[in-house]
């Protein structure tokens, strides 16, 4: 297999098609609930404290954080249609959230301005550099008040390699079908998503690279941060039925402290 990956591909990525192509897991309230209910059980959050929800896409966490009385919430994401979308779903549910479009890496926002810092769903290894993440990290970091907590959830590569699964497939509705097609470099993931619609022929055909983490690397690298108290939490499963859910099937999450 060749892969020809376009370094910038997470910039344009995460569209409408996205919200499609990943909607069995980041467009199942069930399974945000869930997430959520992990957050609230590995963090001690107070309804007054202010929660930043980095590389947020369209809020889902907010929106759950904020219908539980969690009102203090900030989502930043690159992706201009995540955040617009996110936008409007908050202004049709009256939910007063923050949004903020900007690279994680370099936000701009004042330093110690939150008791809480969440990564949800899979939201690094994107950038090819290997620091990007630890930019990303150490920019949680900075806006992160002395004794606040980061939770990062991502995929457990340990076990996405385990199982790893070259090709998968799968329908959404009646009318879309998502392909994808993948190769294992030691901890990167090179993989082509073709999208084809039945009504209106082939809607994506895009190639991407994800780095997978394992529970030493990624403690590495949120103590490389600055973190102190870090710990992982394996074996977290969302979905109720089996299946090839991309990056989403098998989770980590790691906890660590601003001191
Ligand atoms: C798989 S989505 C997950 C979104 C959300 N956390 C969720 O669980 O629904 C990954 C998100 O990370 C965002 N992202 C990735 N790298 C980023 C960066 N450097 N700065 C800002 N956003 C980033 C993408 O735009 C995308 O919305």
């Amino acid at each position: 297999m060749s892969f020809k990956i376009d370094p910038d591909w997470w910039k344009t990525m995460f569209d409408e098609v996205y919200l499609l192509t990943d909607a069995r897991s980041v467009c199942d309230e069930d399974i945000t609930r869930k997430e959520v209910d992990v957050v609230c059980e590995l963090l001690q959050l107070n309804f007054d404290h202010d929660i930043m929800d980095l590389c947020g896409g369209h809020g889902r966490h907010s929106f759950e954080l904020y219908s539980r009385g969690y009102k203090n919430c900030t989502i930043l994401d690159y992706s201009k249609y995540l955040i617009e979308h996110a936008m409007v779903q908050a202004s049709e549910n009256n939910y007063n959230i923050k949004f903020i479009r900007s690279d994680a890496r370099n936000t701009g926002i004042p330093t110690e301005s939150f008791d809480h810092l969440l990564i949800m769903g899979n939201s690094m290894g994107y950038i090819p550099e290997k620091k990007a993440d630890i930019h990303i990290l150490e920019e949680a970091y900075r806006m992160l008040r002395p004794g606040g907590w980061i939770l990062v959830d991502v995929t457990n590569g340990t076990a996405i390699k385990n199982a790893f699964n070259p090709n998968a497939w799968h329908e959404i509705g009646e009318d879309i079908i998502v392909c994808r097609q993948r190769e294992l470099l030691n901890d990167r993931i090179n993989a082509r998503e073709i999208v084809l619609s039945r009504k209106k022929g082939l809607i994506r055909d895009r190639n991407y690279r994800i780095r997978l983490y394992d529970s030493e690397s990624l403690s590495m690298i949120l103590e490389n941060s600055g973190y102190k108290k870090v710990s992982i939490h394996k074996g977290i499963e969302m979905h109720r039925a089996k299946g090839d859910y991309g990056f989403m099937n098998h989770r980590m999450i790691a906890t660590g402290q601003k001191v």
